[in-house]
């Protein structure tokens, strides 16, 4: 299960940065910046929700704290009923790049998040199967150095499912790769989101990220940050955008306009 309540959140942080020059216009030394004011989300067992909003606003900090890695100022996150206090390898898994061990093979690295399963067969049948899912088969004995970019973040995609996480956090998933490379990596966690049913966290930069790939977009403002738009994608996958007038090109528009660029491309 993957049910997600974010109530009355609250997130402060202490400046440590002492200003370069005296005229720096960051906050002062000492200070507390307010990052996240009053964030509260539901998020269905089993969805898909994209977060999208200026650098620094605090989506990171956000992913940070469902996933128990960091405190909350003030308010909760509840996943399936009960309080998030730290972090728990059990039913979340943080998907990030460079996530590979490099002295491991990929069959290796996938093994790692199932290492305690005691039935050898089953276990190589699983880092089999996940493997085959994210397409590396013939790869399994390479090392993270004689992959792709593409195929790292396959295999780091493989490693974190296997675990079976009820909630996989994905943090700029596809940042640094190349459009061809990200345009079907996206279209893969679209599919194996489709097929496995997990809840799916996405910070992303990128709006049409957002449009394919979410059951629902959340845009936050910029720091203190607010929630700006919480809304559901009810629209059939595939996605296209680029047909004109429809209510998903309107949605799009909107969005650019709401993260400040004023005409969309
Ligand atoms: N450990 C920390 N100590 C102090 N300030 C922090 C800390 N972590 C984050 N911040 C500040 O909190 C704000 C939000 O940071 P965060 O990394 O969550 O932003 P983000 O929305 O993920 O940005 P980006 O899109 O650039 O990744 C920033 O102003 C950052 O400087
Ligand atoms: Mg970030």
């Amino acid at each position: 299960m993957g049910h997600i309540v974010i109530s009355g959140l609250n997130k402060q942080f202490v400046n440590r940065r002492k200003a370069r020059r005296e005229d720096d216009s960051d906050d002062p030394f000492g200070q507390t910046v307010p990052v996240l004011e009053d964030i509260n989300i539901e998020i269905e067992d089993g969805e898909m929700v994209c977060f999208l909003g200026p650098s620094g606003c605090g989506k990171s900090t956000l992913m940070r704290i469902v996933a128990g890695f960091d405190r909350q100022s003030s308010g909760s996150v509840m996943i399936d009923g009960k309080e998030i206090t730290g972090p728990s390898s059990d039913n979340i898994f943080v998907f990030q790049h460079s996530g590979l061990l490099p002295w491991m093979t990929v069959s290796q690295n996938v093994e790692l998040g199932i290492r305690h399963m005691e039935d050898k067969h089953e276990k190589c049948a699983k880092i089999q199967e996940y493997i085959e899912m994210v397409e590396l088969e013939g790869f399994e004995d390479h090392y993270p150095h004689q992959l792709s970019g593409g195929m790292l973040r396959r295999a780091e995609l493989a490693r974190a499912l296997v675990i079976n996480p009820d909630i996989l956090i994905m943090d700029e998933p596809f940042s640094g790769l190349d459009f061809l490379t990200h345009m079907k990596l996206r279209e893969e966690v679209v599919n194996m989101h489709q097929f496995l049913g997990k809840t799916i966290l996405i910070v992303t930069h990128d709006i049409d990220d957002a449009l394919v790939m979410g059951d629902r977009v959340i845009v936050f403002s910029r720091r203190p940050s607010q929630i700006k738009l919480n809304r559901k994608l009810d629209f059939p996958h595939p996605r296209n955008f680029f047909k004109k007038d429809t209510e998903l090109a309107k949605l799009r528009d909107e969005l650019f306009f709401m993260l400040g660029v004023n005409y969309a491309v």
